[in-house]
Parts: structure tokens; C-alpha cells; sequence
């Protein structure tokens, strides 16, 4: 790192009128940028490590075959028939920005990792001005010294005369040589997140956005993995991953054009959404953060668990404990002796936590159903006599923690919020509002300060009050509907979008400034604000309100390509399904449960002994697995989009001294062929032993307690049997396996 920083001294002192080349490097990747004066900073490689004296023996970026190399195109005097990563009017209307380089510097950062963490690396900020007008522009890039990842963002200062307007800001442009490009992206809807696409790239542009205002991980997710040579492949090739850290609405492009390379660009969506800015002010994007690996997909996946866990995600460091969460147990049916009895039944099959989801609060009007009281934090007494005090209490006497739902971001008209303010709610102007769940449903707008500390004393109140609330599921069930904000002012309504996002990430830094410990779930309408914009404020997320294994498998995979398995919360509910009407064996539901954040979302009343005694061995097997799935590094083995009815995957703790196996049958068919799967991540001198774990067979696997070299189950695998030796009607089509590998 430091040679690059003496290199960049030496270029920093001699920019002139010839290309200079500066890079940036973390512990495997590098990324080449050419600068001059007067000239616009263009892109030279993004890829694998080189050394210095490569660098330096590296072809200037080149303008050959029509290609644009430029990484910050603005619009209107140089770029206009292509896509640009930036746009405005200036104070005198004029619509043509150039971006061009009088300087640039190198940083050594130390600096805080919005999760709290301290980070170390190196940054690179090149100061553009327009020839025209005394704007500024700046662009970073900055490194971390152990892991493997870039972020990039820029920031414009408004020197004008007066207020001018951004129409097009995206975080990054990034060219990619054509060749056999391939994106695997994500998209989804409620109950069926992050199902894997694949498209290639040829011409034509791509275009991933969204649009709910809230929400911005439901239908497309923002998230690209770039397979540079070839069909997908999850263990080798090239590929770069990148995510936009941002929790608004969002535009993802890949454009085409007839030259050499594929230009993407990530950012803010400007669409409703131009900003005025006015003189003197400065326009910061979000950042969006790059990686690159040479072994495949699930190379680059691992590259951004390890920055997650490390950088982007509260308490990456520390075990999650095993819940059970109310929700689809009771639904509103909340009531202390209910809630007790669900504490005692997961405590007694060795869980630690119980979370009461929604239905808990209102007393003007009592939350029954989905269509009123949000807003009106206050406890149902009807429900819970002896309030929360009570339920604490009684989580105290089962030996489990307690946890607890709120989504203070909004309200339903019938609540005592809103009849005392109704101007604190999104409408567009002059209209009636649009309402959602419930037919009641409304956001508040967080544009609004007042707003704003209604929102931190939702969060607040509850945890003064009750300091041993220990964990807050913090949920979000509606997009904005009508375009409008009460507070911004007429001439600032296309600020709604950005300003509630910006309210929201105030809201959340105090909250983390004066709460840093307890542990916060973020939910919205289950995977709806699965982004890095917010995750930094939580330390986990519901991955799917759609609790089926099956399905669940498909989701929870797709989610993989960017989230670690510490962040995704997934647990073992009833059959049949309550989403999909399936019913799938215990084991089954435990086995696809365990390969995440372990939890229940059942009603253990309805449990038979035998199911309650299966979850039982499951939880106390998870315990012994917990540090290997919540912070090792994951391979994905056999990919269930393969259609051949098998998914399979496994973690490997660092030191590969443990890792656990995990293999999912997904259909049954008579003289069914199922792949043998190779493991992978092992070290291939060591002999590891290996135990099955959720073992339900009256007879162990032929293998049970032997030991085998790395190498040779990275090169021939273990065979699976395809279904389970049980009673015959234990026998399901739900046959799955949980090895347990252990080094001698
Ligand atoms: C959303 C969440 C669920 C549950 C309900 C409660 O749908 O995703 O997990 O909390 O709200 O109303």
C-alpha cells in the first residue's frame, strides 16, 4: 500500500498535460486510473493485483474502437449520445457540465466504518471543475488494507450564483471489457425475494431500478456480480461484484454501445427526483463498493461477507442468538399468558430469545389487525394487563431474553397519531392520501425534523423504559403511494424521495449513538430493505416473509451472492406452510434453517413432542456449528437454479480446522440420479472427521466418524443417500443432510 502512496506523491507533484497513471490497491485487487490536467480521469483496470512495476508497464487507457473511458461522464459538451453520470441546469440554464481534472491527492484513511468499526486504507480524491463554471467536483476511491473491497462516491459543490439543479447523479460509472460478459443480478417481490437472473451482456442496456421510496430491495435488488469470462461459474473465473450502499431508490445501468466495453453506472435514482442545490451547497451520492475475484461468483460472495461482517453490518463480530419470533404462531393473538407459554416452549427446546411481533400495542384503538394503531406505541392493557414490565418479567423466569416489534416509520389513519397529526404524513398536495395495509396504512414523512424525533422516541422510549429489551424488530410495510411531502416546500417536492431517506439514516445514527448494543432486525414487508445503505444500523435481516424450506432455499442462495449467513434470519416454521400451503418434514425445515441465522416462527403448542424433540437436537446442533455459519467463509457447491433437484453448500471456519456440510434433496422422483457433490474451502492435507448433525436415520451414514483427507473430498466428495432410513413414512421426498467436519 505504501509503495503506491510514494508513486502517487511523485505524480501528485509532476501533473501536467500527460496521463498519469495512479491506482489503488487492497490485499488482491487493484484498481488503475489514468489522470492529466485538464483532461477528464479515465478508467485503465479493475482486476487482480498487480505489482508496481506492472502498473507502471501498463498501456495508457486508450480511445480505440469508439470506446469511452472516462469515469465520470457528465452531460451535454462532451457526452450526450451515451449515458452519463451526471447531469444539471446550471444557475443560467445552461444544460452542458464539463468534468474536468485540475488535482488529485492520496490519503492514508483511518477512519470510522458506519457500523462503528475502525477501518484502515487508502484513498484516492480527484478534485474536477468545470472550465465554465467555479463548481467543484471531487471523486473518491478508497481501499481497505484487509479486505477486499473499493468504494467509490463523489461529491459537487454549488459555487454559482445562485441555486442550480441535479438531474442525473450516479455514484460511479465503471467501463467492463466486453468479451462473455455475464450479470447475475436479483429480483422479487414479496414472499419470493432475490430469485437469481442471469442475462448476458450484448448490446442494449440493462436497467435494474426501484422505485417504492422505501423499500428498495423488493423487485430488482441493486446488486451485480460480473462474470467477465464466461457462463457463471460459482468456483473460478473473474468476476466483479458491486453493491450500491444506499436505501433509497436506486438506478443500475449497464449500457452498450458499439465500442469495446460495457459502462455501468450505480447511484441514486433521479427519476421525480431532481435536486435543487443551492450556492454554497454540496450534493455527497452514496457510496457503491466494488470487489473483485478470480474464484467465481462465490469468490466474490465471500469477499463481501468478510467486508460485511467486518464493516458494514452491527456486531459482525458476535454470535446471533436463537429466537422464536410470535408472528406466525399467533399473529395479533398477542396475550400474557400466551406469550409466556411461547417463552417457556423455546426455552425449554434451548433457545434464547423470544420476540412478540405485532399486535402488542393501541389503546384508543387497539391493534387487532393490520388496520389501525400504528403510531400509538403504547401497550394494549387489554392484551397485556401487566404491560411490558410483565412479559420481561416472564422472560426472566423462562431464562430467555426478550425482543420486540415496532415500525415507527409509520401510521394508520385510525391512530391517535394521526388524528393529532395529519400533516405529518406523505400525500401529495392538495390530495387525498392513498392508503395501504390495512386500508389504513400511511408513512410518515421523514423529511420532517418533528417527524424525525418522533421516530428516534418510538425507539427510545421503549428502550429507557425497559432497558433489558434486548432485541427490536424494526419492520416497514408500505412504499410511498402519493407523491408529496407537507413539510418541503413547494419548490422542493422532488426532494421527497432523497430527504426521507436522509431523515431516516439521522434517525438511525442516534438511535446506534445512544443504543450501540441492542441487537436490531431489519425488516420490511420480510426482504424488502435488504440493502447496505441501512444494514449498518442493524445486524441482521428477515430474509423472506415466506418461511417455506423449499422456497426458502432459492431465496436464501440468491441473497447469499451479497449477505452474509450471520445477517439472514431464517427460521423453522409450521406445515403446512402458512405462504405456500406445503408440507415439508421437520427436519427438513430445521436443515434449511440452520445454514442461516437460526430461529423459529411457529406456535410450539401445536408442536408434536416428536417435532418439538427434533428442534430440540437442532438447536443445541446449531450451537456447536454457530461460529462456523455465522463467521466463516461459505462456498456454494451445487446451485439449486441447476434444475437438477439438488442444492448443496457449506461454511468453512477460517483457521479449516471445522466447517459444516449441508445438502438439500429438493424433489423426489423414483430411480431419481442426483449429482455427487465435491466439497471445496478444505485444507487438503488435513484429515477431517465428519458427524452428522439433526440426525434422524435409525442407521448412521456409512461414513459417520471417519476421516477423510481435504483433498479428497474436495476431488471426489462423499455420497449421499437420497432419502433417509427411517420408518416408511419418515421417508419423505424432503430428504436433506448436515455434516459436521472436524480436523484431527
Ligand atoms: C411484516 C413482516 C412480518 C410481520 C408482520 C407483522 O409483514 O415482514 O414478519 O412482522 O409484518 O404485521
Amino acid at each position: 500500500m505504501k509503495k503506491y502512496f510514494l508513486l502517487a506523491c511523485l505524480a501528485a507533484a509532476t501533473l501536467g498535460s500527460h496521463a498519469e497513471k495512479i491506482a489503488l490497491s487492497t490485499p488482491n485487487n487493484t484498481l488503475v486510473i489514468d489522470v492529466w490536467k485538464g483532461g477528464e480521469p479515465t478508467f485503465v483496470y479493475y482486476g487482480a493485483k498487480l505489482s508496481m512495476d506492472e502498473i507502471k508497464a501498463m498501456p495508457a487507457a486508450t480511445n480505440a474502437n469508439w470506446s469511452h473511458l472516462q469515469l465520470y461522464p457528465a452531460y451535454g459538451a462532451t457526452h450526450c449520445e451515451s449515458e452519463t453520470a451526471f447531469a444539471m441546469r446550471h444557475y443560467d440554464g445552461n444544460l452542458s457540465t464539463q468534468l474536468l481534472v485540475t488535482d488529485y491527492k492520496y490519503e492514508n484513511i483511518t477512519d470510522l466504518a458506519p457500523n462503528g468499526a475502525t477501518r484502515h486504507g487508502n484513498r484516492i480524491v480527484i478534485t474536477l471543475q468545470d472550465p465554465l463554471y467555479p463548481d467543484v467536483a471531487h471523486l473518491y476511491y478508497q481501499s481497505y488494507d484487509d479486505v477486499d473491497m473499493i468504494e467509490c462516491w463523489t461529491d459537487f459543490t454549488n459555487n454559482e450564483k445562485g441555486t442550480v439543479t441535479l438531474t442525473q447523479f450516479y455514484s460511479t460509472c465503471m467501463p467492463i471489457r466486453r468479451g462473455n460478459v455475464h450479470a447475475t443480478h436479483f429480483t422479487g417481490t414479496w414472499a419470493a425475494e432475490a430469485q437469481m437472473v442471469v442475462d448476458k451482456l450484448q448490446g442494449g442496456t440493462l436497467v435494474l431500478k426501484n422505485k417504492d421510496g422505501m423499500r428498495n430491495a423488493h423487485t430488482e435488488r441493486n446488486e451485480i456480480m460480473f462474470s467477465l469470462d464466461g457462463y457463471p461459474s460459482e468456483t473460478s473465473g473473474d468476476v466483479i461484484g458491486t453493491s450500491l450502499l444506499y436505501s433509497g431508490n436506486y438506478r443500475t445501468t449497464v449500457e452498450t454501445d458499439a465500442s469495446e466495453y460495457h459502462y455501468f453506472f450505480s447511484g441514486i435514482n433521479p427519476d421525480n427526483s431532481e435536486y435543487h442545490l443551492g450556492k454554497g451547497q454540496t450534493f455527497t451520492t452514496p457510496r457503491v463498493a466494488y470487489t473483485f475475484s478470480n474464484e467465481g461468483t462465490s469468490g466474490a460472495s465471500r469477499n463481501f461477507h468478510r467486508w460485511a461482517r467486518k464493516y458494514q453490518l452491527r456486531h459482525g463480530d458476535k454470535e446471533r442468538d436463537i429466537l422464536l419470533n410470535s408472528w406466525e404462531g399467533v399473529y395479533f393473538d398477542i396475550n400474557q399468558q400466551g406469550m409466556d407459554q411461547m417463552m417457556h416452549d423455546i426455552a425449554s427446546m434451548g433457545g434464547e430469545l423470544f420476540v412478540m411481533d405485532d399486535g402488542w400495542f393501541g389503546d384508543k384503538y387497539p391493534r387487532k389487525t393490520d388496520n389501525s394503531s400504528l403510531g400509538d406505541w403504547f401497550v394494549d392493557r387489554n392484551k397485556l394487563p401487566n404491560g411490558i414490565e410483565g412479559l420481561i418479567s416472564d422472560a426472566k423466569k423462562n431464562g430467555v431474553k426478550f425482543g420486540i416489534w415496532i415500525e415507527p416509520e409509520m401510521a394508520n389513519t385510525t391512530s391517535v397519531l394521526y388524528e393529532a397529526h395529519p400533516d405529518w404524513i406523505v400525500k401529495a398536495p392538495g390530495r387525498e392520501p392513498v392508503l395501504g395495509r390495512g386500508g389504513t396504512q400511511v408513512v410518515l414523512d421523514l423529511s420532517n425534523p418533528q417527524v424525525q424525533d418522533f421516530v428516534f422516541s418510538v425507539f427510545d422510549n421503549l428502550l429507557t423504559k425497559y432497558p433489558e429489551i434486548a432485541y427490536i424488530k424494526w419492520d416497514c410495510n408500505a412504499p410511498i403511494m402519493n407523491h408529496g411531502s407537507q413539510y418541503l416546500t413547494m419548490d422542493n417536492q422532488s426532494h421527497l424521495f432523497i430527504a426521507l431517506h436522509d431523515g431516516l439514516l439521522s434517525v438511525l445514527k442516534r438511535i446506534r449513538a445512544k443504543y450501540p448494543d441492542v441487537i436490531v432486525q431489519d425488516c420490511a414487508s420480510g426482504g424488502g430493505r435488504v440493502n447496505y445503505g441501512l444494514l449498518p444500523y442493524f445486524d441482521e435481516f428477515w430474509v423472506s416473509d415466506d418461511t417455506d424450506a423449499l422456497q426458502r432455499i432459492y431465496m436464501q442462495w440468491g441473497t447469499s451472492y451479497f449477505y452474509p449467513a450471520i445477517a439472514q434470519a431464517s427460521h423453522i416454521s409450521a406445515a403446512p406452510n402458512h405462504q405456500t400451503g406445503r408440507v415439508v418434514s421437520i427436519k427438513f425445515r430445521a436443515d434449511v434453517a440452520m445454514s442461516g441465522r437460526l430461529g423459529m416462527e411457529i406456535q410450539p403448542k401445536n408442536m408434536t413432542d416428536e417435532e418439538k424433540n427434533i428442534c430440540r437436537q437442532a438447536i443445541n446442533d446449531y450451537k456447536r456449528i454457530r461460529p462456523i455459519v455465522q463467521f466463516g467463509d461459505q462456498y456454494r457447491l451445487h446451485s439449486p437454479y441447476e434444475g437438477d433437484n439438488l442444492a448443496s453448500l457449506m461454511y468453512v471456519a477460517e483457521q479449516k480446522d471445522r466447517a459444516v456440510f449441508y445438502w438439500w434433496k429438493l424433489e423426489t422422483f423414483v430411480n431419481q440420479h442426483l449429482p455427487r457433490v465435491k466439497m471445496q474451502g478444505l485444507d487438503p492435507n488435513r484429515q477431517y472427521r465428519i458427524s452428522e448433525l439433526n440426525r434422524i436415520d435409525n442407521v448412521a451414514l456409512p461414513f459417520e466418524g471417519q476421516s477423510f483427507s481435504g483433498h479428497y473430498l474436495m476431488t471426489v466428495g462423499l455420497e449421499m443417500p437420497s432419502g433417509h432410513n427411517t420408518s416408511y413414512s419418515g421417508q419423505t421426498d424432503w430428504a436433506s443432510r448436515v455434516l459436521l467436519l472436524e480436523a484431527q
